[in-house]
């Protein structure tokens, strides 16, 4: 960083398909009204950069083709400002953020976010976990309450996890099972002792035919991407939802074709026929009595509070693969080391 000459050191693309880069790029401007200057210390890889570096659903995320256009959603950083009428942060104090895919701007020495995409971060959390959690963790919150599940009823109930060894995957294993529901989790044979240490009861291959179609659950979160085509969604697994008194079953799903489809058709017709997607599949849901959600994550202060309690609790749970210096960012994203597995990729700046 070079504060003198309002310059800092970020990482982003200069066009679509192309790699990520460092760059270097003025410092943002002072918070305005709600808002928090952060000087970030960690930021992690979400697949969702890695979609947005491809021009997938760049009508909706960058209308105006602005670049250079900087990356990453998530990060733990340190106040250094603060905007008129923000309550509750102040300069010095430790928080952890997560970003809408409309902004991105986290692999960054400094950024600027509204104080509804913020929280302080308890000091038992890491600075490495709390950007683990943030963004996949927020996601993965906001899923297991669109499915109706919350600490007070989950307790008796099966949740079944696809996409269980993942960034949102491993946050909801964590959090299902500390509320008491016994959860299934379906990753690859080589993360089963990831997905058991975080609280999972059982671990099935997703290549493993009879095991899948055995699964009974009462809630099915997935978290697992497309495999064969981008373009091609379906809902795993939603065979194998069983009911429970007092509870709709319940199939959840953060992988929709909203950002496909804008790519493909346009943003009116894309939005359009996603609805039409969705109300078809809503509709055969209910129909069978069963409730079914397509979850997309929301900036919120209340998620990112959930969380930060719950890992205030559970401060050693292994979230992150490894962490590594910030320089090492581009190597990894541009070898989509994200995809390999398990838990997140973490980058810290400075030592
Ligand atoms: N809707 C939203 O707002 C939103 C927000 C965040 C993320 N997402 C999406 O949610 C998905 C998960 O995100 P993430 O950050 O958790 O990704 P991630 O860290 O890359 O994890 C994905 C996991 O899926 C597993 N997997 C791959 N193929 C599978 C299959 N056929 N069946 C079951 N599991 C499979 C992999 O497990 P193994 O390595 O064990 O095979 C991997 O660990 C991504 O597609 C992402 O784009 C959506």
């Amino acid at each position: 960083m070079d504060r003198l000459n309002g310059i800092m050191k970020a990482f982003g693309i200069h066009q679509y398909n192309t790699p990520l880069v460092a760059l270097d790029l003025p410092l943002p401007p002072p918070p305005g009204s709600r808002q928090i200057a952060v000087r970030v210390i960690t930021t992690t890889i979400n697949p969702v950069d890695m979609l947005i570096s491809q021009g997938y659903g760049s009508g909706l995320l960058n209308r105006r083709k602005r670049f250079p256009q900087m990356l990453g959603r998530d990060g733990v950083g340190v106040v250094t400002a603060v905007g008129a009428g923000v309550k509750g942060f102040s300069v010095g104090q430790r928080v952890m953020f997560a970003i809408s895919p409309r902004t991105g701007g986290a692999y960054a020495e400094y950024i600027v976010v509204g104080e509804n995409c913020a929280q302080p971060l308890p000091e038992q959390i890491s600075d490495e976990l709390g950007a683990a959690i943030s963004y996949a963790g927020a996601t993965a919150l906001q899923a297991l309450k669109a499915a109706g599940l919350t600490p007070q009823n989950a307790a008796g109930r099966t949740v079944c996890i696809n996409g269980a060894s993942g960034g949102l995957g491993s946050v909801a294993v964590l959090a299902a099972s500390s509320w008491g529901a016994k959860v299934i989790a379906v990753c690859s044979s080589k993360n089963h002792e990831w997905v058991l240490r975080l609280g999972a009861s059982q671990a099935i291959d997703y290549r493993d035919a009879a095991a899948m179609s055995s699964i009974k659950a009462n809630v099915i979160f997935n978290a697992a991407p497309p495999v064969e085509d981008k373009h091609v969604f379906r809902d795993p697994l939603s065979s194998c939802l069983e009911p429970q008194l007092g509870h709709k079953p319940s199939y959840v799903t953060v992988i929709s074709p909203i950002l496909g489809l804008v790519s493909i058709v346009g943003v009116l017709p894309g939005l359009l026929l996603s609805g039409v997607d969705f109300a078809r599949r809503q509709v055969s849901f209910t129909f069978e009595g069963r409730r079914y959600r397509w979850v997309l994550f929301h900036e919120s202060a209340s998620t990112l509070s959930e969380l930060a309690q719950l890992f205030a609790k559970y401060p050693t749970a292994q979230i992150v693969r490894r962490c590594e210096p910030i320089s090492e960012l581009p190597a990894l994203f541009n070898g989509n080391e994200v995809a390999k597995g398990p838990g997140k990729l973490v980058f810290r700046w400075g030592q």
